[in-house]
């Protein structure tokens, strides 16, 4: 059997979808922590079972009989991530799985100033400690979260931002479609993989170019200091630790740690992935 967790959620439920069309439905396990929001995969033939990061016995009977084991990163931060990442590792190695898959970062590293970058890290290290074949599918940025951070911004004609680096943002389903052919072929990459990315890295005064093109209207690019962009922020609702792990991206973002492209996510998906240009047309930008 091939577990996916996090299967309520877009990336999971994608990667579900995209196995059950690759092999057998029957043999896919949608690991889920409310059964009753995973319909739509039961009604595809696959099996859904209730399994719950943070209750470890649930894992017993979510990960039985598994192959492989998918685990989709919470969305959490510091040492609750961590530990509860533990758990499924744990899990999966009590269930003798062959193979763990983990989604990490392409900014997988200690220290960043992206927090979710040094868990993912972590998390990468408890993985090499359990002694099981793993894969770590360093994703590129999710695109959607470019559109999450400054969709309104391009919306409104003017992208108020700190100082950025390029980021190599790239369609989650893109992600999804890649990790499922990596769960369908297991063992084709071992280790962190390369970074999954789409062809390019764009920075903020590029993506304001680009969303200037797919709109026609002009949208400019204005550098905010970072204190000043982070008291906004604030002020208009976002939680001060949710507005410092944007601030991180860009801070991450100037040192170049989401820079790299790499052809790997195009071989696997035999295709270009989706580019930002796409992802702004497709979003109605
Ligand atoms: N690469 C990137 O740039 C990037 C960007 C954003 C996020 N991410 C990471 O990618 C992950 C997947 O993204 P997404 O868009 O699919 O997120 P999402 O839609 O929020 O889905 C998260 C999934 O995790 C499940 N989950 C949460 N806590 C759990 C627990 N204790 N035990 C088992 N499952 C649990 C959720 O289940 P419920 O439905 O029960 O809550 C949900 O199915 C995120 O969680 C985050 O770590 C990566």
């Amino acid at each position: 059997m091939i577990i996916v967790t996090g299967t309520t959620g877009q990336l999971g439920a994608a990667v579900a979808r995209q196995l059950a069309d690759r092999v057998p439905a029957e043999r896919v396990v949608a690991s889920v922590r409310d059964p009753a929001k995973a319909h739509a995969l039961a009604e595809l033939g696959i099996v859904v079972r209730q399994g719950d990061f943070a209750d470890p016995m649930s894992l017993v009977s979510a990960f039985a009989d598994a192959d492989q084991v998918y685990i989709v990163s919470v969305s959490k931060l510091g040492e609750e991530a961590l530990r509860l990442h533990r758990a499924a590792i744990d899990a999966a190695r009590d269930a003798g799985v062959r193979r763990i898959l983990y989604t990490s970062h392409m900014g997988a590293r200690h220290g960043s100033a992206f927090a979710p970058a040094d868990q993912h890290a972590g998390t990468e290290a408890d993985l090499a400690r359990s002694g099981v074949a793993h894969t770590a599918l360093r994703h590129g940025f999710y695109a959607e979260s470019c559109l999450m951070m400054v969709g309104d911004g391009l919306k409104a004609g003017e992208l108020r931002v700190p100082e950025d680096g390029p980021i190599a943002w790239t369609a989650r389903d893109d992600l999804a479609e890649a990790d499922a052919v990596l769960l369908a072929d297991e063992g084709l990459l071992d280790g962190p993989t390369p970074p999954l990315t789409a062809s390019e890295a764009i920075t903020m005064a590029e993506l304001a170019a680009i969303a200037s093109e797919v709109t026609g209207r002009e949208i400019r690019h204005v550098i905010v200091p970072d204190q000043e962009w982070r008291d906004a922020k604030i002020a208009a609702g976002t939680p001060a630790v949710y507005a410092d792990v944007l601030l991180g991206t860009f801070r991450a973002a100037r040192r170049g740690d989401f820079a790299t492209v790499d052809p790997m996510l195009e071989t696997l998906l035999r295709r270009r992935p989706l580019g930002m240009r796409q992802v702004l047309s497709k979003a109605g930008i």
